[in-house]
């Protein structure tokens, strides 16, 4: 058997906890440091996995051997150290979005072209099973082509208000926008040409926190098809669950329909409440964390080692930052915006 591959982890929170954890069970692969510019965090992850901790990431790529890189920081602080992994020449698994400034997207095209390693942006809902379905029935043809997609993931108020941190500092477009570009253009097979999208702001404003409320965005692809997307940091918290996710793509011979929220396909009944348990995202089978959030990471490590294709191509995830902008423009504007490739 070739030798495990060699992680470290920049950002040690909720999802670099994910990242750690993954990266020191699978078969292939060892975690081999962590960090975070919080050294509490960092040394009590570092501490969990017995591995050494950093608060500085250039210290860590230079002093540890490794072979690739999980990058879990704030959505927009993906890009330095993208940069500083991909300019020491190592594999790269970075959570999504994959920047957030145009400028960095060009400076990160132009370094993974020329770095040889390969990056894999985590667009988990390609592991999610009710989708990875629809798209083999597509990709089999039975469906035909499709015509007009709808999808709304939005989420509850609790997390931009006490989930993240650093929720003024990003906005529901790069952390949920984000999946949604991605899944629709996945499930169309194609490349968004142009957007024409509307904001509104206040709600969070009025609370203190700096971004969009909701954006909700019309997308034309290059072969004729037309997508809706809502995305709103704006549902009550009373909501059932954290996200309220919604597809529906109509095609020239049949239709897809996924609902995953607000069902009530899995209850449990308390004397004094009823709840909601997650089964699909990050539950826990016998203490194993399955659920399409890990096996995403999973593949990337298992594909990485044999040396197989990206379920997420690197070019795939690039697009989506190129929608996302227009989006922006387009919401500033108040007028559709063309994307060139
Ligand atoms: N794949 C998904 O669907 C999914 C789900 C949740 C979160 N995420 C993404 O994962 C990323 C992290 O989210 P989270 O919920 O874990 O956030 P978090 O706030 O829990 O953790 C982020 C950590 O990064 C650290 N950090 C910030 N700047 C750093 C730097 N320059 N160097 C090292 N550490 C730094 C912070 O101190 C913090 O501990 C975000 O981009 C988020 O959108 C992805």
């Amino acid at each position: 058997m070739k030798k495990p591959i060699s992680f470290v982890v920049i950002g040690c929170g909720t999802w670099g906890q994910a990242h750690a954890e993954i990266f020191s069970t699978h078969p292939y692969s060892r975690l081999a440091a962590v960090c975070d510019v919080d050294s509490k965090r960092a040394e009590q992850l570092g501490r969990e996995y017995s591995v050494p901790y950093y608060s500085n990431y250039d210290e860590m790529l230079d002093k540890e051997e490794l072979d690739a890189v999980g990058i879990a920081t704030p959505d927009f602080a993906h890009a330095a150290p993208l940069m500083a992994a991909v300019s020491r020449h190592k594999h790269v698994f970075c959570e999504k979005p994959l920047v957030t400034e145009k400028d960095d997207l060009e400076r990160a095209v132009e370094a993974v072209g020329t770095a040889g390693i390969r990056v894999m942006v985590d667009y988990h809902n390609r592991w999610n099973v009710p989708f990875v379905k629809a798209k083999k029935r597509l990709r089999e043809g039975e469906l035909g082509e499709p015509v007009n997609g709808y999808m709304r993931l939005t989420d509850i108020q609790w997390v931009p208000k006490e989930y993240i941190s650093w929720a003024a500092k990003s906005s529901i477009l790069w952390f949920l926008g984000s999946h949604t570009v991605d899944t629709l253009s996945w499930m169309f097979g194609d490349r968004v040409r142009r957007v024409y999208a509307v904001s509104r702001s206040g709600i969070l404003k009025e609370q203190g926190i700096d971004t969009v409320d909701v954006y909700m965005s019309i997308l034309e692809f290059e072969k004729g098809g037309i997508a809706q997307t809502e995305n709103g940091w704006i549902t009550p918290d009373s909501n059932p669950f954290i996200n309220d996710f919604k597809f529906n793509l109509l095609c020239t011979k049949g239709m897809v329909n996924i609902d995953l929220s607000s069902s009530n396909f899995f209850e449990i009944y308390s004397a004094d409440k009823v709840e909601h348990p997650d089964f699909l995202v990050k539950p826990r089978v016998y203490g194993k964390p399955t659920g399409f959030s890990y096996e995403s990471i999973r593949d990337f490590i298992e594909r990485l080692y044999r040396g197989e294709d990206f379920v997420v191509p690197f070019e795939d995830s690039v697009n989506v930052n190129r929608v996302l902008f227009a989006i922006i423009d387009s919401a500033t504007k108040g007028e559709p915006v063309e994307i060139s490739y």
